[in-house]
């Protein structure tokens, strides 16, 4: 594996703040006052069962979405919510749902991934200006260097779509990496991957985090997780209830319970769920009547 330039922020000073961030679409609250650090150096997890919110909070990190209330900073500077600042400023990531251009070539993808870090302006590039010519030669000398060290460079030119599957997972690594982040958010990055493919993807966020480059990673596959974090934050029902060492997370009750879906004392959304319940009894209750009364009438008229 090549190695890729260091980024300089020193270990252990935060760089990415989330402080409140909630999500609500419509009557429903995605996300309810999360708060989460990543440091520099650091790889971070995000677990929680199917819907707990994960997803929704990457996308209020990376601007896709405009949190309800609360607010994302990244190395003290608080981010619009715009993907293309988020981008520039110095978050990359990639989807659950691979979102790849199927009908270029994995280079071309890459260099996609490139563009918000280079200067050359609209006129340059059409006009084909020597400066253009040289940032084009300099952005594909370092995508082709992402994709050796991501072990794609062989198959630099056949289209994405033509990539087995993990390799257009590790694709869209890549093509993050493209943008030099700071800070790397991969949402399910071992989906649909076999045992050996999960074993390189979890060396490969290794050596990314070796590089400079802070980690927080959604996954759902716990061996992964639990070998690959230094802290991990467990969302329910979009509040965060738990975080820390992965033997903090693996032994606390209320983790297990929430992923086995047994209720336990004060857990996010049991209000809501013993309103509904008691809303439930009283409808069951009241019906109950309503259906009473006719049969007792019934069985006195059958006398
Ligand atoms: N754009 C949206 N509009 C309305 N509801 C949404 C939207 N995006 C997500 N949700 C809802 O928010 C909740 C959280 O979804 P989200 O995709 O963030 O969960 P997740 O933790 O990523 O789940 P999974 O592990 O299955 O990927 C779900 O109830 C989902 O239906
Ligand atoms: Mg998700």
């Amino acid at each position: 594996m090549t190695t890729m330039t260091k980024t300089d922020a020193p270990t252990g000073t935060t760089v990415l703040d989330a402080s409140g961030v909630t999500m609500r679409f419509g009557g429903l609250t995605a996300v309810r006052g999360v708060d989460l650090t990543v440091n520099a150096g650091e790889i971070v997890g995000l677990i929680g069962p199917n819907g707990a919110g994960k997803t929704t909070f990457f996308n209020c990190l990376t601007g896709l979405y405009v949190p309800t209330e609360g607010k994302v900073s990244y190395k003290g500077t608080v981010l619009p919510p715009k993907p293309h600042l988020v981008t520039q400023a110095g978050i990359a990531r990639t989807f659950q749902n691979i979102r790849l251009f199927a009908n270029m070539t994995v280079l071309e993808n890459v260099l996609v991934g490139r563009h918000t870090r280079t200067k050359e302006g609209l006129w340059s590039a059409l006009l084909r200006l020597p400066g253009y010519k040289k940032a084009e030669n300099a952005s594909r000398e370092r995508c082709m260097e992402l994709l050796e060290f991501i072990g794609l460079a062989d198959k630099a030119d056949h289209l994405a779509r033509n990539l087995p599957y993990g390799d257009q997972r590790k694709l869209e690594i890549a093509r993050a990496l493209a943008s030099d982040p700071g800070l790397l958010l991969l949402d399910e990055p071992t989906a649909g991957m076999n045992p050996q493919e999960t074993r390189v993807t979890e060396e490969l966020i290794f050596a990314i985090r070796d590089q400079g480059i802070a980690i927080l990673v959604i996954e759902h596959d716990m061996r992964f997780i639990f070998n690959l974090c230094d802290r991990v934050a467990v969302l329910v029902q979009g509040e965060k209830l738990v975080e820390g060492t992965a033997p903090v997370v693996q032994g606390d009750e209320r983790v297990v319970a929430a992923y086995l879906g047994t209720p336990f004392e004060g857990a996010p959304g049991a209000e809501e769920a013993a309103e509904v319940e008691a809303a439930e009894a009283t409808a069951a209750g009241t019906a109950k009547a309503d259906t009473t009364t006719p049969t007792t009438t019934e069985e006195e008229d059958t006398r």
